[in-house]
């Protein structure tokens, strides 16, 4: 288990090039298996779900290497229908290749997925769409066994626009006889770029960047080459963290527009920031409390930034509220922020931080990944030393985070 020391109360200075993104590389990773052939995919960052991902391909029969930031993954040979639960465990995402094997070989076998602790984390939806599409989904003790002849187009309304369901209903949708219609699906930027995947790969999908999806199945799938689109999620915890130091970061290789919830809440706390097509910069010498920060689906607050967004509130001018309306559990992170020096009361789905001149360094423990990410920018902020164990939650999901943070003047080191 790792461990980050960090010597805080230093201005983060300089420029991160931001990777590419984890929450749209492990869809597009599942959803090479509904295709037959070779896809080399491009910009996917090193991260331990991405080993996950890769571990699972090979289970199912897929041939996979690495080349640098590209990823190449063979799928032609797979055979496997059955995910052991050793593997699922190990994230979240490792659910999406429910409606990726049953489009290829119209059976799948798995347990519940790992991931983030953030509350309850049910998969209804995902069974609610796959049922309608004629899938037989059974849960034998632990694991969900679904099978099904022939999946047939159907129209699916959403109860919540779930980023998950969506992903799954999308690459089923691919294998169905007919046209599928996904109303209320979710509209995350990742969505789009796990179609822009499909659809290079030969899929045809109408209503891009809409609620409303048609996925007019039953084409033949080739292997395709693909960019992965850039890390929202990362880029913003750089800005939160920017913030939080008073520092002054120019982030390149990102679309902008992801971020706008983020920027705009950010600027209204008093961060300079400009942007062109690809890059962002923030400068900040001053923060002042944002209130409300209320999370919800894109295009709103997301949900992933709501802890490094609390991390840099923890030290602004006045008080900020936070109100988590996607994950009943989502504040994990406040003990280790309180035991820096922070004054924040969370209770259900709110928190109050009222900001206070400085945070002090402390040995916490990481919770999840984003909560994680939430103590680095606190650690980053504070004054004297802090250590952060459990680091490989944030390994999940975040490449090179020692090396970009000592390249814009951190002083942070990994120890064991
Ligand atoms: C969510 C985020 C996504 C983020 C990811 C990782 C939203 C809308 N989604 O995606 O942006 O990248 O976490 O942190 O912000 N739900 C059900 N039944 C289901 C599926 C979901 O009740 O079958 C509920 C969940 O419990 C949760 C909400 O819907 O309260 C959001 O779920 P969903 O969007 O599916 O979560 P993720 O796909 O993990």
């Amino acid at each position: 288990m790792g461990a980050y020391q960090i010597q805080g109360g230093r201005p983060l200075c300089g420029v991160i090039p931001i990777h590419g993104a984890k929450n749209s590389m492990l869809p597009i990773l599942a959803a090479t298996l509904v295709t037959k052939g070779e896809c080399v995919l491009h910009n996917c960052p090193c991260i331990s779900d991405a080993d996950a991902a890769l571990s699972i391909l090979q289970n199912l029969g897929c041939r996979t290497r690495r080349e640098g930031q590209t990823l190449v993954v063979d799928t032609y040979s797979a055979c496997g229908t059955e995910i052991p639960a050793v593997l699922m465990q190990k994230m979240r995402a490792a659910v999406i290749f429910l409606g990726a094997l049953l489009a290829r070989f119209g059976q799948a076998r798995l347990s519940h997925p790992g991931g983030c602790c953030l509350g309850s984390r049910p998969i209804d939806l995902h069974l609610l769409g796959l049922r309608l599409m004629g899938a037989e989904c059974e849960y034998e003790g632990e694991e969900l066994a679904c099978t099904v002849k022939k999946l047939r187009g159907a129209t699916i309304a959403l109860p919540f626009p779930s980023v998950g369901a969506t992903e799954n209903l999308l690459l089923a949708a691919l294998a169905c006889a007919g046209e599928t219609i996904l109303c209320n699906a979710a509209r995350e930027p990742e969505i789009d770029d796990l179609i822009g995947f499909l659809t290079a790969c030969g899929a045809e999908i109408d209503g891009v960047g809409t609620s409303v999806l048609r996925i007019h199945g039953g084409k033949r799938l080739h292997g395709a080459e693909y960019t992965v689109m850039p890390d929202r999620m990362e880029a913003a915890t750089y800005l939160c963290a920017a913030a939080a130091t008073r520092g002054e970061l120019r982030l390149t290789g990102i679309v902008p527009e992801h971020l706008r919830a983020v920027t705009e809440a950010l600027l209204r706390g008093g961060c300079e920031i400009s942007q062109s097509m690809r890059e962002l910069s923030l400068r900040c010498s001053d923060l002042c409390a944002v209130s409300p920060v209320r999370t919800a689906p894109y295009p709103a607050f997301p949900t992933d930034a709501q802890a490094p967004m609390m991390a840099a509130m923890a030290t602004a001018r006045g008080v900020s509220i936070f109100e988590e309306t996607i994950f009943s559990d989502r504040f994990r992170h406040v003990p280790a922020l309180v035991s820096m020096g922070a004054k924040i009361t969370a209770a259900k789905r709110c928190a109050v931080v009222e900001g206070v001149p400085a945070l002090h360094g402390a040995t916490v423990t990481a919770t999840d990944l984003r909560g994680g990410a939430a103590m680095v920018i606190a650690a980053l902020a504070a004054e004297g030393e802090s250590v952060i164990t459990q680091t490989e939650h944030t390994e999940r999901g975040y490449a090179e985070l020692v090396q970009c943070l000592r390249a814009c003047g951190a002083r942070i080191s990994i120890t064991e």
